[in-house]
């Protein structure tokens, strides 16, 4: 039983998820639905089938009922793996012997039943001020910036790696480098590194993902980047879904001033989660019509998918290259500006063959210049402290992914 509706919300309202089953909690569930404080955005018994609904950061807090006598784990462990929202365990048994472990999982409160609507809600009330609370003392948000176009072989490695690397080595911003081109990957080749552990490692390794679980699967760069490299085989990359990428994100965005996504040609599900999530969209273009083409197509698939216009910047690389195109023709083309150039520059393909990003190889060339200026750009647009909140709480946005499913 999946019932879903997250869209168009009251932002006043405490958004609730309900997970498991037990005794009295239908007429729980009927009471919730009608009370004026709380939006039930939806309930799933099975909580693994409540994956898409369960990530996106915009649940206030997850109710999961349990009848047994016994802590749920493994239930718990996979709403972790979706939420960081606070949990609250209703149970319709004996609950005295699940209280200590529910304490060292962080459980937000224990309610056994029957219990009167208004003690729920008082407790759903109380998880979030505390976690809100919580929020605004770590109140870390780092920012994802993702680099993207949906023609091949057009750049978006050499920016996100030049990009990444200027950041981290120039304005010493704590960076990511996140390479979802998850079959075909080369963002550590480009780095010129050799990784023990990919993103693949680290969405199989069990137990719930936190910034030190993170970190033991990144790869440092000697200029202060981390790298979290793609799946080394193709076939890996389907075990990277949409779920495991949202928390990945959320923990990375906690972690990281900056994560720079990598991406490849295509709007697969783990991309759609990431544009979900994106604050920056770079969106790359060439000077050929095969390549304005697809990005014109990639445009209208944003706005198909209601994508925020004001976050994507649209990056005209090898932009001095003459092959009978003007700037001004790709922009009516595509209607819709060009907000920045990379120039064509020879040093690029050979810093890329000697396995050093050309901003740190070279940081004179000109497209070293053209990147360092871009970072200078993305790090001075950083939203004022406290703008931004807490991480993953966003507006309330149907997200791409249930968009695209609706
Ligand atoms: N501004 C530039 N000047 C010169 N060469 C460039 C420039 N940008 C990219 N290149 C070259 O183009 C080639 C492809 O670049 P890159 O691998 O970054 O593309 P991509 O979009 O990531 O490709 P894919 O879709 O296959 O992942 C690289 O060998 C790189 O050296
Ligand atoms: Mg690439």
């Amino acid at each position: 039983m999946s019932d879903d509706n997250g869209n168009g919300s009251d932002p006043g309202l405490l958004r609730v998820f309900v997970t498991g089953s037990c005794e009295g909690l239908p007429e729980i569930v009927d009471a919730l639905r009608i009370h004026g404080g709380i939006e039930l955005v939806g309930l799933s018994e099975d909580v693994a089938e409540a994956a898409a609904a369960l990530t996106g950061g915009h649940l206030d807090a997850v109710i999961h009922a349990t009848r047994g006598s016994e802590f749920p784990q493994d239930a718990y462990s996979a709403i972790r793996e979706y939420t960081r929202a606070p949990v609250i365990l209703l149970c319709s048994g004996e609950c005295s012997g699940i209280l200590s472990e529910a304490l060292d999982a962080e459980v937000a409160d224990v309610i056994p039943l029957p219990q009167l609507t208004e003690n729920i809600v008082f407790a759903i009330r109380k998880a979030c001020q505390a976690d809100k609370r919580a929020g605004s003392t770590s109140g870390h948000v780092g920012r994802v910036v993702t680099v993207f176009s949906p023609k091949g072989g057009i750049g978006k490695t050499c920016v996100s790696s030049n990009l990444a690397a200027s950041l981290a080595k120039y304005h010493k911003e704590r960076t990511l480098l996140l390479d979802l081109d998850l079959q075909f990957g080369d963002a550590a080749i480009m780095m010129g590194i050799e990784p023990d552990k990919t993103i693949y490692d680290l969405v199989v390794a069990p137990g719930e993902l936190d910034s030190e679980k993170l970190a033991g699967y990144t790869t440092a760069h000697p200029c202060g980047l981390d790298v979290l490299p793609a799946p080394i085989r193709p076939e890996d990359a389907e075990l990277v879904t949409e779920g495991k990428l949202a928390r990945l994100l959320e923990v990375a965005r906690s972690s990281y001033d900056m994560i720079i996504v990598d991406t490849s040609p295509f709007f697969h599900g783990p991309m759609l989660a990431t544009l979900d999530r994106t604050d920056i969209l770079l969106l790359l273009c060439g000077l050929d019509i095969p390549t304005i083409k697809n990005v014109r197509l990639g445009l209208q698939t944003l706005e198909l998918l209601s994508y925020p216009q004001e976050r994507i910047r649209v990056i005209l690389n090898r932009a001095n290259t003459n092959v009978g195109l003007k700037r001004s023709e790709v922009e009516d083309t595509l209607r819709t500006k060009v907000h920045y150039e990379l120039p064509s520059d020879r040093a690029v393909p050979m810093a890329v063959n000697r396995g050093k990003p050309v901003a740190l190889a070279e940081p004179g060339a000109d497209f070293s210049k053209a990147v360092k200026h871009l970072a200078d750009m993305i790090a001075g647009s950083r939203p004022a402290a406290g703008k931004a909140g807490k991480a993953g709480k966003k507006q309330p946005r149907q997200s791409i992914v249930s968009r695209l499913r609706s």
